[in-house]
């Protein structure tokens, strides 16, 4: 294993751990409001702490974007995408679906990305050109063709509806063609699972880098395509993400292509 991508792992784990740690004292966990259903807690801080403490152990000079306190620039090459807890809601509802989300890019290009759920206790896991892991098992995308029997995952918009109307159409679209659609909560996982096969496709729009880094580099390492809503490689900038097997592909494109907002920026 490359040794960035053992970093990445224990990092992870170190940040999973203590989140395991306040789900089972869960009534003793701080809230705060940063905004309309948008909430955090000590343990987003606490897990961050972590991840960034061990990356410092071993990288004290490589350059940070983590969700909860932002960016730690250096002259590095290499930069640490983080966020610490995917799925904060779910977390706040002791809903057991969240991960820790971890990528190493090297001249702004994804080499290494670790998803680690703390309650399952699985490990997803990549390195550009070297396939990608759950746990110690390879994963693929699925073979699945047909969108009639694909089972997708997706998020939509609970705080900034800007966009509701074209997201409900596209919605509706996936609805009505497939076998069905699942909202779990966290689009670190929702990746994951594309790139295991758990689902055959994935889109979700207006997300930041730390919620898809990780997750776009093992879907692409598991065989998968990623893109943003134009075909394109911006889904970091744009925060718009279609992920899935190269079957699936075009169906998907064409549907999210005919149903999202004309003005995006990709
Ligand atoms: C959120 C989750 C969710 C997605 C949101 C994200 P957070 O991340 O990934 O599935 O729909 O847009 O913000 O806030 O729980 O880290
Ligand atoms: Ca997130
Ligand atoms: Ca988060």
């Amino acid at each position: 294993m490359h040794p960035l991508l053992n970093i990445a792992q224990e990092a992870a784990k170190a940040a999973g751990k203590s989140i395991r740690y306040h789900l089972e004292r869960f009534d003793a966990v701080e809230i705060q409001q940063k905004g309309r259903n948008d909430f955090v807690s000590q343990v987003d801080f606490e897990a961050e702490q972590r991840i960034i403490q061990t990356i410092r152990k071993y990288h004290p000079d490589h350059a940070i974007l983590a969700e909860e306190t932002g960016r730690h620039k250096t002259n590095s090459k290499f930069e640490w995408i983080i966020d610490p807890l995917d799925g904060t809601t779910n977390f706040l509802h002791q809903f057991p679906h969240f991960a820790v989300s971890i990528a190493v890019t090297e001249n702004g290009k994804l080499q290494h990305a670790a998803i680690y759920d703390p309650v399952k206790d699985e490990m997803f896991s990549a390195s550009r050109g070297e396939g990608a892991w759950l746990n110690q098992t390879r994963i693929r995308v699925s073979e699945q063709k047909e969108l009639e029997n694909s089972l997708m995952a997706t998020g939509f918009p609970y705080y900034q509806f800007d966009y509701a109307d074209e997201y409900l159409a596209g919605f509706k679209r996936f609805m009505t063609e497939t076998a069905g659609i699942r909202r779990a909560g966290s689009a670190a996982l929702d990746l994951a699972y594309v790139a295991c096969g758990r689902v055959d496709g994935y889109w979700e729009y207006n997300l930041k880098p730390w919620d898809i880094a990780a997750g776009a580099l093992i879907v692409q390492e598991a065989g998968g395509l990623v893109t943003d809503f134009g075909g394109g490689e911006n889904y970091l900038a744009s925060g718009n993400i279609l992920a899935t097997n190269p079957k699936l592909y075009k169906h998907m494109a064409q549907i999210i292509g005919q149903t999202a907002p004309k003005n995006r920026k990709n």
